[in-house]
């Protein structure tokens, strides 16, 4: 159970107009990653979840999917590894390009990250549009990984990111826009 249900993790998130650009709100995680004692109950939190799906290792998705993967891996006794930006992961990589809700980007995984047949879940800070963690777990795939599932911090349902995600999603926060 959970040991303190009646805290509201959406006090610890602050809603910023048009960033990085006009007409996006962006929910910024980073007052609720300097309240040590919010910190720790969304990571207990997400850990449960995360935990049902049985994972052998756990991804993470640059820059602030490192933020929500690496206590967990930490915490369920995982493996952790990396989904990252252009020209950051030494040796052979593979990429996939993808539409994000603000521009458009690409993740590289090493190649050989993943013994095959390996449960993994991966993690997100938030679903907007859904593209990004999509390609994630397309390019899990294509090196091997039984993805069984995947969990972000915040969910922004209004975007319908969750209908491009064909795993088991699970989100800690949800908001309409
Ligand atoms: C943000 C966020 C998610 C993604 C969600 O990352 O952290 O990864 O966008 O958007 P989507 O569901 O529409 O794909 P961003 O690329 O801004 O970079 P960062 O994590 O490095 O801050
Ligand atoms: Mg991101």
């Amino acid at each position: 159970a959970d040991p303190q249900p009646e805290i509201n993790l959406k006090d610890f998130i602050r809603g910023v107009p048009d960033f990085p650009k006009p007409g996006i709100l962006f929910y910024d995680i980073s007052t609720l990653i300097r309240h040590a004692d919010a910190w720790q109950i969304a990571t207990a939190r997400m850990a449960r979840a995360v935990a049902a799906f049985k994972p052998d290792i756990l991804a993470g998705i640059e820059s602030r999917g490192f933020l929500t993967a690496a206590p967990l891996a930490q915490r369920l006794g995982c493996g952790f590894i990396m989904l990252r930006k252009p020209g950051k992961l030494p040796g052979k990589t593979i990429s996939l390009q993808y539409g994000l809700e603000y521009g458009a980007d690409e993740l590289h995984i090493q190649e050989d990250a993943i013994i095959p047949g390996q449960r993994v879940v991966v993690l997100d800070d938030l679903l907007a549009t859904g593209g990004t963690l999509a390609a994630s777990i397309a390019l899990l795939r294509k090196v091997g990984a039984k993805v069984v599932g995947a969990s972000v911090l915040i969910e922004l349902t209004g975007l319908k990111g969750r209908e491009k995600i064909d795993t088991d999603l699970n989100a800690l926060i949800s908001y309409d826009m």
